[in-house]
């Protein structure tokens, strides 16, 4: 099945083979044609050019005029397997209680580990499904997506089973990350060494030999795991073969960033409270960082230093956190409004983020998030707009005409 796109009005993140993960100021290089065509070939980008080249036949065309064409988003930190909404802690923030207080009730990830022990994998399953046909439908071509709302041997094996099954059943990339270490349960509160040998002694090659995840992820922070603690579950990951994402410096400056580069992480995600050491320490290593605008525009939080990221030279991913404490929203185009609108980013650097670089984070960037030849037909369509940069100025409304994952429309 050939699907031809024409007339395009401008097809951006064009290469001829897989980009490398982009730093500094190869951020702002978002390589384009004006006035081109797009052939997808059996789920798979075949070829690209301008128009005066277009071939004549295909077995459907799609007139894309005054339109935009982009390689998919790349969501590579996510939460989307969950059993329920948490919209009473969200009045409660806004009356005053903090996260972290509302944390340490037994509130938030506890919260969220309840609703999920008494739902069957049915209907996780269900949940995940819905919310995933969303963010498609917004444009997501690639992500990630963790347990950590189980905190039980039982409940994290089925929210993992919940991504196993997503994995069989949708046709985009989805990588799976073990979180077991993501809040001490309230069963453990006294006994903080039993609960991490019972997720790296119990869980972990359970987790491992039944094949149902890519990574392991630790939210080492104030209130949550310690430093130490999370070398402890990086190094048991490692001898399963399992490379680290980690949750770093959200709430306070945790060390999470210097242990993951330490441990050779694929990513560290959030941190909102890095300072100049933490970015001495990226600069020099291939550990991604990747930051979640999302939740400090929900946890009214700083944002994540990103400006000053890339003028020091690295590169960044930007993913969207979807999950029911922090971010109930996996919306990309937010996320880019929001780059740029509050971390400074310029429209390309915030689109790179989010598709090239979140492809890297989950190490899928031979896969998707360009326009590359040989590459899954993953792309986006935007309705009529004035200039690309319109995407990001005019927040909150749906630009997006169409999604397609290997050729297909989603
Ligand atoms: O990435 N920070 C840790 N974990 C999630 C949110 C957890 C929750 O509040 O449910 C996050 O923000
Ligand atoms: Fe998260």
């Amino acid at each position: 099945m050939k699907t031809l796109f024409t007339n395009i009005k401008g097809l951006y993140g064009i290469y001829d083979a897989a980009p490398a993960f982009k730093r500094g100021n190869q951020m702002l290089e978002l390589p384009s044609i004006q006035g081109a065509y797009l052939l997808i070939d059996d789920g798979v980008i075949s070829d690209f050019g301008t128009m005066s080249n277009c071939p004549d036949r295909a077995d459907a065309t799609l007139d894309c005029t005054g339109k935009y064409v982009l390689p998919s988003w790349a969501d590579s930190h996510t939460h989307i397997v969950f059993a329920g909404s948490r919209e009473g802690e969200y009045i409660q923030r806004i009356q005053g209680v903090s996260y972290e207080e509302i944390a340490a009730a037994g509130g938030g990830i506890l919260n969220s580990a309840n609703q999920l022990g008494s739902t069957d994998e049915e209907q996780l399953y269900e949940a995940a499904a819905r919310r995933l046909e969303e963010v498609m439908a917004m444009g997501t071509g690639a992500i990630e997506i963790k347990s950590g709302y189980g905190l039980t041997f039982d409940s994290e094996l089925k929210m993992l089973r919940v991504i196993r099954r997503l994995k069989e059943n949708y046709a985009l990339p989805i990588k799976s990350t073990f979180l077991g270490a993501h809040a001490i349960p309230t069963a453990y509160k006294d006994d903080r060494a039993g609960y991490i040998s019972e997720v790296v002694d119990r869980m972990l090659p359970i987790v491992a030999d039944q094949g149902l995840a890519d990574y392991i992820d630790v939210f080492c922070d104030e209130g949550f795991f310690t430093v130490d603690e999370t070398a402890v579950i990086m190094d048991a990951g490692a001898k399963y073969g399992l490379k680290a994402k980690i949750h770093a410096n959200e709430l306070a400056n945790s060390g999470g960033v210097q242990i993951g580069v330490a441990h050779d992480a694929v990513s560290v995600d959030h941190l909102e409270q890095i300072e100049e050491a933490e970015i001495a320490a990226l600069m020099n290593s291939s550990t991604i960082p990747t930051v979640l605008p999302s939740v400090s525009f929900f946890l009214n939080i700083r944002y994540a230093p990103a400006r000053q990221m890339i003028d020091s030279g690295l590169g960044l991913a930007i993913a969207s956190d979807y999950n029911p404490g922090s971010s109930p929203s996996g919306n990309v185009p937010f996320l880019i409004s929001l780059a740029c609108n509050k971390m400074k980013l310029h429209p390309h650097e915030a689109i790179n983020a989010a598709t090239i670089n979140g492809a890297h984070a989950m190490e899928v960037g031979h896969l998707t998030g360009s326009i590359t030849r040989g590459m899954l037909g993953n792309v986006i369509v935007t309705k009529a707009l004035p200039s690309l940069d319109f995407l990001p100025y005019a927040f909150g409304s749906n630009h997006i005409d169409a999604a397609y994952v290997k050729g297909q429309r989603v």
